[in-house]
């Protein structure tokens, strides 16, 4: 079952009540307090720091905090965002518009070949209220017209990503990553951008061995 946490938007469907709470522990300051203070009755040494897989940590992220950002209108990305949680752990979270898009298809491919033209930003549903807490962001997102939709352009622009690292992962109908990663660079300057997944659609619920061949290849899983 997902768990929609609804002051952040932050989802966490795979991890116990335990690791729930230590991956939201940024996001506000009764939660920071509370975990701070039961990590030192317990006598934990480091009870701020996010949940990771231990392959992860084998490979010195474990002092990362991460973040997983996606945008998915049919499903197939939230597949691999999906899966790219279940090997590195960190915060879930689903970009959603506030608007919604026209359920068909031939409106919205002209709705998003607009939007594209015009650089449009649209409102977002949902916030990150501490986006300075994470070191690591994947960010994932269908390929519309060749790049990210509209949604992700609000989401890339709303937050300052300096100093981080991000992540992009996408699904598509052959186009691949597309212009999507130069797109990425030129909203986020200051940002070391990873090498991308891009991921047919078709393929996204049997892409697990994909993902992960990745992130090792990528370095963020052993
Ligand atoms: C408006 C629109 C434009 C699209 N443009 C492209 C494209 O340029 N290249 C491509 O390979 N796939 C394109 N697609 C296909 C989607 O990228 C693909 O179906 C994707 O897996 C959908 O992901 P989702 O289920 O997470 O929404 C487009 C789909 C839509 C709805």
């Amino acid at each position: 079952m997902s768990d929609i946490n609804p002051e952040t938007g932050i989802i966490d469907n795979t991890m116990t009540n335990e690791t729930k709470d230590a991956n939201r522990i940024d996001l506000t300051r009764r939660n920071l307090l509370k975990v701070t203070v039961a990590g030192l009755l317990a006598g934990i040494a480091a009870p701020v720091l996010p949940h990771l897989s231990s392959h992860a940590a084998a490979t010195g992220t474990d002092r990362k905090k991460v973040l997983i950002a996606y945008y998915s209108r049919t499903g197939n990305t939230r597949e691999i965002a999906d899966q790219i949680h279940r090997s590195v752990g960190g915060d879930i979270f689903e970009i959603q518009a506030v608007k919604l898009y026209p359920d068909d298809y031939e409106d919205l491919k002209k709705v998003a070949k607009e939007e594209l033209a015009s650089e449009y930003k649209p409102a977002l549903k949902t916030k990150i209220e501490n986006i300075r807490s994470y070191d690591l962001i994947f960010i994932g997102y269908p390929i519309w017209w060749g790049t990210f939709p509209a949604p992700v352009r609000t989401f890339l622009s709303e937050y300052d990503f300096s100093g981080k690292t991000v992540v992009p992962f996408c699904t598509h109908l052959g186009s691949g990553l597309g212009q999507s990663v130069t797109d990425i660079s030129k909203l986020c300057p200051k940002s070391k951008i990873s090498d991308g997944l891009a991921v047919w659609g078709k393929d996204a619920k049997t892409a697990q061995n994909e993902v992960a061949e990745w992130l090792r290849k990528i370095d963020i899983i052993k």
